[in-house]
């Protein structure tokens, strides 16, 4: 990470778009959380996924190739039947049990803007991570935030959900799924 760090705490940071080549790469493991350059790292990922509207963002994401995650659920205008957390920041995220059953649902990202994907992901899955004071947990997520977990740790490891989706009809264009939305509002 660059000594000195170009992006104010103050302005959202750019988020790198499909085809940059740091959203291919694998991250690496974070070895000082308390680092001051991880800890900017991470109010830069808070800031940035608030001013999105997402909920949920990878260090990756904002050219840093380190395992940092936020998941951060909420309704917002991208996702309005978010259900509402506190912003979760995850260092080091490890996958230790997944549920073998899966379930289809709808996923966009920050840095596919103007898609979104329904794919399938395991209903609950057991995480260990870091707490950006380096305390260690352990938390079992199901739903929408599991969802949110295993789409953020596949950017640490240079995936993004387009690489999930099976068929055509699972593919639309945000314009798209958000007709679908509005038609499926009150159902
Ligand atoms: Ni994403």
């Amino acid at each position: 990470m660059p000594a000195n760090d170009p992006h104010d705490s103050t302005s959202p940071s750019p988020l790198l778009t499909l085809g940059h080549p740091l959203l291919r790469q694998v991250a690496q493991p974070v070895d000082a959380v308390e680092d001051p350059s991880v800890q900017r790292l991470i109010d830069r990922l808070l800031l940035a996924v608030q001013a999105a509207n997402g909920v949920g963002i990878a260090a990756p994401q904002i050219g840093q190739p380190v395992q940092v995650v936020v998941i951060a659920s909420r309704p917002n205008l991208r996702y309005p039947r978010a259900p509402l957390m506190p912003p979760t920041v995850l260092v080091n995220p490890r996958l230790v049990a997944a549920s073998e059953d899966t379930e289809l649902g709808w996923e966009g990202c920050l840095s596919v803007p103007g898609w979104r994907g329904r794919v399938p992901r395991h209903r609950t899955v057991e995480v260990d991570y870091l707490d950006r004071h380096g305390r260690p947990h352990r938390q079992v997520w199901e739903g929408f935030v599991a969802r949110i977990f295993q789409h953020e740790a596949d950017h640490l490891v240079g995936k993004l959900f387009l690489d999930h989706v099976r068929s055509e009809t699972d593919r639309l264009s945000e314009t798209a799924y958000q007709a679908m939305e509005i038609s499926s509002l009150g159902k």
